[in-house]
């Protein structure tokens, strides 16, 4: 990634650049993962001004996707949002999930989780907001156990991850017990112009691909009818794990140190592993579990 200072690229932003291909270094096609947090973090608080000047187009996509969730979402599931963003998407689909469903969220942007948790708060149904663990997180080093999570969600946030595709669908798929539901571009089902698009901006390929490759089977892929841009159309890929072998059964949620993987005690301010001598903090009560977040403690 180009090392720019941060108020340069705010100014870039507020001239309207595009954030991630300024970062990028000359010659690049994938956007660095600290590229993608910054063009995001930035733009917080945009989906929910959008939303809220187009209530009817955000209640109809809400409803399509929270419909084909209904389908895979059962009583007592764990429900992750990966990429939540400002949790737009998470507080309209929680009106169409079943009672007692447990949602976790996480995302690589702070400032786009302060804000969603606010917009939440209203939006988001009242019993599952109540429940809601929200994080800041990679899904590149996602820090929870290995098939603690019954159905895993993204919504357009793989999308950004070109080059990264078969490392993260892994992780998904480890951390997931029962199914993936992944609503993303399909770069092989574009128009010409929409292709040229998804590679100018590093958006990922090839799907189907790298689910395989990751150990996933895809039992449906089908295009959403709510489409908010022509050239970059959503679709929905069903992904269940090939190997289910054990993994139904019910497992506690606990949070593990994306580094030394040990398991992560919650101190109130702060997470902390002894095995691992790393703490993770917190602000406005969001754990912040990323690799870059470590601090070294070997004592409390
Ligand atoms: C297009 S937005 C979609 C946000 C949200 N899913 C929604 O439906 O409104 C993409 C989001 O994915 C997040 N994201 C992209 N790559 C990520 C990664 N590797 N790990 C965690 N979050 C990521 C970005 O920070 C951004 O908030």
């Amino acid at each position: 990634m180009k090392n720019l200072k941060l108020d340069a690229i705010r100014a870039a932003y507020e001239r309207g650049e595009n954030i991630t291909e300024l970062l990028r270094e000359e010659g690049a096609d994938s956007n660095s993962i600290e590229a993608i947090e910054i063009a995001y973090d930035l733009q917080s608080g945009t989906y929910i001004n959008g939303l809220l000047k187009d209530k009817r187009n955000f209640e109809e996509r809400a409803a399509e996707i929270g419909e084909i969730l209904a389908l895979h979402v059962s009583y007592l599931d764990t429900f992750l949002d990966c990429g939540a963003g400002e949790l737009t998407t998470l507080s309209g689909i929680s009106h169409y999930l079943p009672m007692n469903t447990k949602m976790l969220a996480f995302d690589l942007s702070i400032s786009r989780l302060n804000t969603g948790l606010r917009f939440a708060s209203r939006a988001m149904r009242y019993d599952l907001f109540g429940g809601l663990e929200a994080f800041s997180a990679s899904m590149d080093h996602i820090p929870l156990n290995d098939n603690s999570i019954d159905v895993i969600f993204t919504n357009h946030s793989l999308e950004p991850n070109y080059g990264r595709e078969l490392h993260i669908l892994k992780e998904l798929l480890r951390v997931s017990r029962k199914k993936l539901l992944l609503f993303e571009p399909s770069f092989e089902d574009n128009s010409e112009e929409g292709q040229s698009r998804m590679k100018k901006l590093g958006y990922v390929r090839n799907l189907p691909k790298w689910i395989r490759e990751a150990g996933g089977v895809i039992v449906d892929k089908f295009p959403l009818r709510c489409v908010s841009n022509r050239l970059n159309p959503t679709y929905c890929y069903v992904v269940e794990k090939e190997d289910r072998g054990l993994s139904f059964k019910l497992s506690e949620i606990c949070f593990r140190c994306p580094i030394s993987h040990a398991e992560l005690k919650d101190r109130g301010s702060y997470l902390w592993s002894r095995d691992g001598a790393l703490a993770y903090p917190k602000i406005n009560n969001i754990s912040l579990l990323r690799s870059k977040d470590a601090i070294l403690m070997f004592h409390e």
